[in-house]
């Protein structure tokens, strides 16, 4: 018999069919069902880029309003969620308060069952609508504040910034919010979407799977990428040192988060967007020293790095919005959830039409043939 094929990481191995994301990493190309991302950041709100996602098709305003409406019906949460989010060590991550809230979600609604469509939805519903409400309240208990409630006439961005900060954001800042949240709504077969694809194929309900989801986005090389790059922005002092530094960094084979992309070999088209964002938003609402020292990271890595296909991704300029949107360092992640959620339940939805239990195979490397020694003879 042949040797098995090993792909480290599965780079290369097909693992699936799907039709609700595309990315090609040579063009710098990214396709939500047949729509490029930034037609989509340019013209829809993070509500209708939902829509398309999980269910196959732009809504018109009637379809819009009927779906905003499902949404707007289960954004607040049952008080166990809350009683169990005020339990927790305010030090946890809100990574993890969000992956211990979306598993609990199935104890509080029937537990839905896989295979049936309906229920499932429910859950798929309930989850788009309620994951801001849980990482808002989970941010507000940890600092010792009153929860608020969620305000029913705003669209989930506003709203979600409304319920983290007490206050209204500005018409600017709640839309410049839903961008970023249609720019990370789905990105093809990463890891935590597989995660997803994984845990449902084993027919495990939608809580169960996008927990398990959250928890796979929070790793240092997937979501959790854009919270470390502004702590390795902030160790460099300003942008005249930022070629040092980025050299000393590929010299010692350290990783320079932000960079980077398993399929993209050029710019990722999200990062483009961010970075224009980044510096609308700097120029009127004045700037900071990081926007330069990333400009100038972003120009020493297209020198050195750029011709082995390293470039910046989506994290790169993200959480440099969000700083200046007042939102802290642990929450970029979060965030970066409660958009996903879209994508992953799309991709979920796809993998229950066609379900087989994910089983790979692998390399066997340890000995055969041994035999249990006498327990004193060990
Ligand atoms: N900084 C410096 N060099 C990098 C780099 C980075 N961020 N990302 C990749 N490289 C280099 C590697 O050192 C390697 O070089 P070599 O061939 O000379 O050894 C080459 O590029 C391939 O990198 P590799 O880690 O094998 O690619 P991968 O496809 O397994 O990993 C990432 C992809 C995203 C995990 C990786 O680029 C990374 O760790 N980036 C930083 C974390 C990040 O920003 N993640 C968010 C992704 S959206």
């Amino acid at each position: 018999m042949s040797e098995p094929q090993f792909s480290p990481g599965l780079a290369g191995v097909v693992a699936g069919k799907s039709g609700v994301g595309l990315v090609n990493g040579t063009d710098g190309i990214l396709l939500y069902r047949g729509y490029r991302v930034e037609d989509l950041a340019e013209h829809c709100t993070f509500e209708e880029v939902a829509h398309l996602l999980l269910k196959g098709k732009l809504p018109n305003r009637e379809e819009l309003s009927a779906f905003d409406a499902e949404l707007k019906a289960r954004r607040a949460l049952p008080a166990g969620i809350l009683a169990l989010l005020r339990t927790l060590p305010t030090k946890t991550h809100p990574m993890a308060a969000l992956q211990s809230a979306v598993a609990a979600l199935s104890g509080f609604y029937p537990a839905p069952d896989a295979a049936d469509r309906a229920a499932s939805w429910e859950g798929i519903l309930r989850l788009t609508a309620s994951m801001p409400t849980i990482v808002a309240a989970f941010h507000r208990i940890r600092q010792g504040k009153d929860v608020v409630d969620p305000d029913l006439t705003q669209g989930m961005a506003g709203d979600f910034l409304t319920m983290l900060n007490g206050e209204k954001p500005t018409d600017k800042a709640a839309r410049l919010f839903d961008v970023c949240l249609v720019l990370h709504a789905e990105h093809g077969f990463n890891a935590s979407t597989f995660t997803g694809r994984v845990v449902g194929s084993s027919l495990a309900d939608i809580y169960a799977s996008m927990s398990a989801a959250v928890g796979s986005l929070s790793g240092p090389l997937h979501g959790g990428a854009n919270e470390e790059v502004l702590v390795q922005l902030k160790e460099i002092p300003n942008a005249e040192a930022a070629p040092a530094w980025f050299d000393h960094m590929i010299e010692t084979k350290q990783k320079v988060m932000g960079l980077g992309h398993r399929v993209y070999k050029v710019k990722d088209p999200r990062a483009g967007i961010l970075q224009r964002m980044a510096s609308d938003l700097f120029s009127t609402e004045g700037s900071t020293p990081l926007y330069d020292i990333a400009h100038a990271i972003e120009q020493r890595a297209a020198v050195k790095v750029g011709p082995k296909g390293v470039w910046p991704n989506v994290d790169f300029y993200s959480g440099l919005v969000y700083q200046k949107l007042g939102l802290t360092v642990d929450l970029f992640t979060p965030i970066f959830a409660i958009a996903r959620i879209a994508g992953w339940s799309a991709h979920w939805m796809e993998q229950m039409e066609d379900n087989r239990i994910y089983r790979p195979d692998c390399i066997y490397t340890g000995p055969n043939d041994l035999t249990v020694p006498a327990i004193d003879a060990r």
